[in-house]
């Protein structure tokens, strides 16, 4: 039997890096409008769905993150799918696996690409009439990134960053991913964000206007995310790392959501080969060549 066959559907859910995060204010009910630009890559996690007799929902997690995530009521994963039968098909059972591959606790939107994934897979499995505004009204429940997830590609959020525009590709350069040995709650690193860096922000559209233009200058220099100085706060290795990715020939280092990953970009495929050497690689750092995709979670098919 070929690998899979017994299941009934397969999704990948992609990460994402943010391009740029501006905290614009902070909100009565305690989370931050921001203003970012997501952009999904070609590292994903992969979900494997069938039906099962009787209601509920198992999980089973395997994969190189495995050991990081529950497989329990906690796994985002699990709640998309409690919330999708609840209100679609009440008393439907599901058995899932997810090759958990995306690094945890690092900017990656892992937990929610794999949320955004559950739900369109299981519209798929159970023949649910999408209907795509209730769709993303659960995925905000689920977490301010799920929503993203649903449509992928490079899209500009706001809000919490479940107001979504669809905007150009940045230029094309070589990417780097670094992702070091520790994580760093999202929470935590909300909690730093002080006052004072609230307010109006410009850096955000002057990288969308270079996305337009295909300007490279106005692509690199306008990285920035409001979250780095909090993070580096909780976690001063983050400074030396991004020093020492610019002293190897990166162009421009930017740090994705809460972090701990960082991403290094290249304009050339031998400066993004050298980040990529042994010689250069920071103990308990992990680095990997990836490229962005124009696609988010998605069902796709296999050879059965
Ligand atoms: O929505 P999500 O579960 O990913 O958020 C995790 C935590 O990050 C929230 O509880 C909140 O403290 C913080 N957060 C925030 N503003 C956002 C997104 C997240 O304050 N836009």
């Amino acid at each position: 039997m070929p690998p899979g066959s017994e299941w009934d559907l397969r999704a990948e859910a992609p990460a994402k890096l943010n391009l740029g995060l501006e905290i614009v204010r902070r909100r009565p009910d305690g989370f931050h409008d921001l203003r970012t630009v997501f952009q999904a890559i070609d590292l994903h996690d992969e979900l494997w769905v069938r039906e099962r007799a009787g209601a509920g929902v198992s999980l089973a997690v395997t994969g190189p993150e495995a050991p990081a995530v529950p497989a329990g009521p906690g796994n985002l994963v699990v709640r998309a799918a409690e919330a999708l039968a609840g209100r679609r098909r009440p008393g439907r059972g599901v058995e899932i696996r997810l090759e958990k591959r995306v690094p945890v606790g690092a900017g990656l939107g892992g937990g929610s690409s794999d949320a955004a994934a559950a739900l369109l897979a299981l519209e798929a499995l159970w023949g649910l009439d999408p209907d795509p505004a209730e769709r993303a009204r659960l995925a905000l429940e689920l977490g301010s990134d799920v929503p993203f997830f649903l449509t992928g590609g490079t899209a500009l959020g706001e809000g919490r960053g479940e107001r979504l525009t669809p905007v150009p590709a940045p230029p094309s350069c070589h990417w780097v991913l670094v992702v070091p040995d520790f994580r760093i709650a999202t929470a935590d690193a909300f909690r730093q964000v002080s006052p004072s860096l609230t307010g109006l922000k410009q850096r955000i559209n002057i990288l969308l206007t270079a996305f337009e233009k295909g300007d490279y200058d106005g692509f690199f220099e306008n990285l920035g995310n409001d979250l780095e100085a909090g993070v580096v706060r909780i976690q001063p290795r983050l400074a030396s790392i991004r020093l020492e990715l610019l002293g190897q020939g990166a162009s421009a280092v930017g740090l994705t959501g809460s972090g701990s990953a960082l991403y290094a970009l290249t304009r050339s495929q031998g400066a993004a080969n050298q980040l990529l050497s042994n010689e250069f690689g920071t103990p308990g750092c992990v680095r990997a060549a990836v490229s962005p995709v124009g696609f988010g979670a998605r069902v796709v098919p296999w050879n059965r």
